[in-house]
């Protein structure tokens, strides 16, 4: 089989490693892909978002299916053009992506088909947006509505910091048209839990749970950054709580969907926030996370491809989806001065052996050398018998990486493993 991969970072390098594991599995190709995902795949240079030459490709290389992996492409209508072409994916059609793809429709979906979310209002006009912040509890939430580069909510700590924030997003536009409507919500608190799904739209396949630590610095301090790190499984999300959600959250978006003729297909990532009052969505996204993915992947059994063709197929129930009862870890290894400002250029040292796997997301070949192109360069993830174990394998494995301007937080894990108490 000739599979294609859209997408460049160390989320599409984990699938891709996975995908490799299945015995019909004859070439992989990545587009773009990145320096390091060509040691695993052929890579081919079309953006992720040039839908046209993607198809293109496709068509003229015999791709048997294929695996549309970041957000964009998918918003944009990636999979509706390649199956218009008689070529399978995997990953939602544009109407179903919209779920990620507009805030204000995730946000109106779970309160027409009641599911647990921060309580909220939407505005496309910035006067009634300032006005409502008047009477609003603080802190809130602002989000802008389309795509932002996961960048695009500001938690706001003050009115005035509020004011702000909206104004920033609708009138100066920083995320662009991203911008034109906003999502005003309430503050919510307590452990956040990212959950990956498999779904055919007829049934939903959890994946094993993870946690991501956003913030760029130790102990949740510093810029949000697209994740420093991941660690999986969840500690806080047990199995009653699974449970719950399955029941109140997960079931529940499946049949709205599809009540609203958006069936979703592909890998449903459900964020959510374990209140006082319950297990909350925060967002949906219409992918697999990054770097969630590079802890839940290496834990998974199951032959991956077989699973994502079951999803396409609508015979998801008719495979199985296992998970090993280890533990795994992904320290992200970033240029300093990520999510900022940031020198790119700089040779990548690997260690010839590892007891782990390197998921390289931000690098280049040039001259035959590995060299650094990105914020967020690589991930360094291991898996072991718990979690304090894969987290000291993973650090370990992070020690042996080296690169100039290396940076990576040093509390991955942290809080989950006092919740463990290991
Ligand atoms: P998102 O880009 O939607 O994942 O949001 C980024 C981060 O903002 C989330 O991971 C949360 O930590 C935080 N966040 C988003 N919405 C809320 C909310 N309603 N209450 C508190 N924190 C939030
Ligand atoms: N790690 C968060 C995301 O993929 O959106």
């Amino acid at each position: 089989m000739n599979i294609l991969v859209v997408g460049s970072g160390g989320r599409e390098h984990a699938i891709i490693k996975k995908i490799k594991e299945n015995k019909n599995v004859e070439t992989i190709y990545a587009l773009p892909g990145n320096g390091g995902i060509a040691l695993d795949a052929t890579c081919v240079n079309i953006g992720a978002k040039d839908i046209d030459k993607i198809v293109e490709f496709a068509v003229s290389n015999k791709i048997d299916y294929a695996v549309v992996a970041p957000d964009d492409p998918l918003v944009l209508g990636a999979v509706d053009a390649l199956n218009k072409v008689g070529i399978p994916c995997f990953g939602p059609n544009k109407d179903a992506a919209i779920i990620e793809g507009s805030k204000v429709f995730s946000k109106n979906l779970m309160k027409k088909y009641g599911i647990p979310t921060a309580q909220y209002e939407t505005f496309n006009n910035i006067e009634d947006a300032l006005k409502y912040l008047e009477t609003s509890p603080i802190p809130v939430v602002i989000k802008a509505d389309g795509l932002a580069l996961g960048k695009g909510v500001i938690i706001a700590m003050t009115l005035e910091e509020a004011k702000d924030a909206v104004k920033s997003i609708m009138e100066d536009k920083i995320f662009g048209a991203s911008g034109n409507n906003v999502v005003i919500e309430e503050f919510l608190e307590g452990p956040e839990v990212s959950v990956l799904s498999f779904t055919d739209g007829k049934v939903v396949v959890p994946m094993i749970s993870s946690m991501d630590h956003k913030r760029s610095g130790d102990n949740d301090t510093g810029l949000n950054t697209g994740g420093m790190g991941t660690i999986a499984p969840n500690p806080f999300y047990t199995e009653e709580i699974a449970k719950e959600c399955m029941e109140t959250i997960f079931l529940p978006t499946i049949d709205a969907m599809n009540k609203e003729g958006r069936t979703f297909k592909g890998c449903l990532y459900f964020g959510l926030m374990l209140t006082k009052n319950g297990p909350k969505v925060i967002e949906y996204n219409c992918r697999f996370g990054d770097p969630e993915t590079q802890v839940v992947l290496p834990l998974l059994k199951s032959d991956l491809l077989e699973v994502m063709m079951a999803t396409t197929n609508g015979t998801l129930s008719d495979v199985e989806v296992e998970f090993s009862s280890d533990s795994a870890c992904c320290v992200v290894l970033a240029s300093k001065g990520y999510p900022q400002k940031y020198e790119t250029g700089y040779e990548i040292t690997l260690p010839n052996t590892c007891d782990g796997e390197i998921y390289i997301a931000g690098a280049k070949m040039e001259e035959g050398k590995l060299k650094t192109s990105g914020g967020r360069v690589l991930g360094a993830t291991a898996v072991g018998k718990n979690l304090t174990d894969a987290i000291k394998k993973a650090y370990e494995l992070s020690s042996k990486i080296e690169f100039e301007n290396k940076y990576c937080r040093t509390d991955i894990g942290k809080k989950a493993l006092s919740v463990k108490g290991e």
